[in-house]
């Protein structure tokens, strides 16, 4: 192979927020592992949610200032448009330092072939540009939704966008399957800074190098065909990248609780409803009183991931009590009952793909974060959609209505629906409709595994991203 002939170096910059830094990492390890030591990996990433540099001990870490301030920092999760934002207007200067006075002017590395970038992280086109760096951009959420983020200008001009509550269900011109309730807004203070974030996204990406995409042809086909169309820059699909890697559980910010693993070996086949919304939703107290009465009355046993922060309302007497004692008094005593009959486990962070693999988990309620979205898919599990914000609208659409591998709450979260929505998909004596969901689903599962194997698709897009990385060469030394 001739890669092995000439070593290249990749910078990196992911999005530091976990439902991005997972992936990337994932598709770096990809890279590395399938160059067989041709590459050589930079990590350039932000203070804030900075990976763990000693479980990668393959890869150069290099830190740039992100003078984030806390309530900037808060807003990770109160406002993640307004987040994206100030963090691709801070990091251009400290961006650019780093690359000129740290990558490209180290005489003994070898060259670098391109910048890697998250799609949010858009201000690293303009600085790669000014460098005459080759971007190749990585959209780590769903493909789908990036065809509905470019799609934004024209149905704001058209008058679809703001959405009227009388056209919720209106199909969207020219996405198929979806309505304009699953467009993938991202909910914002202000949404023009939404709007913009989109709008600079897609632009930057169109003036990129390339596009690579978390995803498998057999499940997104009609994604990819809509994205070849919308960016004319050549596209790989190499995903699911969670299984072509062993990097998952390394990047992961917070440290899973492994004990709900011994709970589940206890647990019967298929009997445990998992429940997890990802690492930035939220919600009310009430809220959370529908999820545990939507539970208890389903009668399914449940592993609950509550992380902190996921109460949005509490009040300021309560930040300062001990997590566990306020969850106690604030979930309804029959669901602590359960807890207590060993009928369900509660925790703060799981090892999610670990519990999404174990044969006790009968369904995963989920938000439909992408990459919980293919770990789903991944292990084969059924889902319950509940989704929040952005790409999510999009992947409960295609979960429930195009895969019909899960049911999405459509009217948010009420405990009739809740209990109603876990009984149709749980186990039970003659539950046709779980049958054909689990032929479907384990149909989608063994699609993921063929597409990795020699001759399947992403095996071969991953062919192709690394000769088209090794063929990149920005060949550039400044001198100090
Ligand atoms: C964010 C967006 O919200 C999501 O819509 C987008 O697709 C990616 O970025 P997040 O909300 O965190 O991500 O959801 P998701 O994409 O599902 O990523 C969460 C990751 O955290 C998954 O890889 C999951 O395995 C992991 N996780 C989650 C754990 O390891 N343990 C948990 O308890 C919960």
């Amino acid at each position: 192979m001739d890669q092995q002939l000439q070593r290249r170096r990749l910078v990196i910059f992911p999005c530091p927020l976990q439902g991005h830094i997972n992936p990337m990492l994932q598709l770096v390890s990809i890279l590395h592992s399938h160059s067989k030591g041709a590459l050589s990996i930079t990590i350039v990433h932000a203070q804030f949610n900075s990976p763990n540099p000693s479980n990668y001990p393959d890869f150069n870490f290099l830190s740039i200032t992100d003078g984030l301030s806390q309530s900037e920092i808060e807003s990770s999760t109160k406002d993640v448009s307004a987040f994206l934002t100030i963090l691709n207007r801070k990091c251009v200067e400290p961006f650019r330092d780093c690359l000129v006075n740290k990558i490209l002017s180290q005489k003994h590395e070898p060259p670098v072939a391109c910048l890697i970038s998250d799609a949010t992280m858009h201000f690293t086109q303009l600085v790669a540009d000014s460098l005459q760096l080759p971007r190749i951009v990585l959209r780590t959420s769903s493909p789908m939704s990036f065809v509905g983020f470019a799609a934004f200008p024209d149905l704001r001009q058209k008058g679809y966008v703001p959405v009227r509550e009388s056209e919720l269900e209106a199909p969207v011109p020219e996405i198929p399957h979806l309505k304009l309730k699953d467009l993938p807004v991202i909910k914002s203070y202000n949404s023009e800074v939404f709007f913009q974030l989109a709008a600079d996204m897609t632009n930057q990406t169109k003036a990129s190098s390339g596009l690579i995409v978390n995803t498998f042809e057999s499940l997104d086909k009609l994604a990819l065909e809509l994205l070849n169309k919308t960016f004319a820059v050549p596209i790989f699909a190499v995903g699911p990248f969670h299984k072509f890697s062993s990097a998952s559980s390394s990047s992961s910010l917070m440290t899973p609780d492994q004990t709900c693993i011994s709970w589940l070996n206890k647990q019967a086949p298929s009997s445990v409803v998992y429940v997890s919304f990802g690492s930035i939703a939220s919600i009310s107290k009430a809220k959370l009183v529908e999820i545990a009465m939507g539970l208890v009355n389903s009668e399914q046993s449940f592993l609950l991931v509550l992380r902190s922060g996921f109460i949005i309302d509490k009040s300021d007497d309560d930040k300062d009590k001990n997590e566990e004692s306020y969850l106690t008094k604030l979930l309804p005593q029959k669901l602590n009952e359960m807890i207590m009959r060993g009928r369900g486990c509660i925790v703060k962070w799981a090892p999610q793909q670990e519990v999404l693999a174990h044969p006790s988990i009968g369904v995963f309620w989920t938000h439909c974060g992408w990459n919980s979205t293919l770990e789903g898919i991944c292990e084969g599990v059924p889902m319950l959609c509940w989704p929040c914000f952005g790409d999510q609208m999009v992947n409960a659409r295609f979960v429930s209505q195009v895969w019909r591998v899960g049911y999405q709450l459509e009217n948010g979260l009420q405990r009739g629906d809740i209990e109603r929505s876990l009984k149709r998909l749980m186990v039970q004596e003659n539950n046709k409709e779980r049958e054909e969901m689990m032929v479907r689903v384990k149909d989608l599962k063994e699609m993921a595994e063929l597409c990795q194997k020699e001759g399947g698709s992403s095996f071969q897009s991953l062919q192709n991203l690394m000769d088209y990385i090794f063929s990149r060469n920005s060949d550039l030394k400044i001198a100090n």
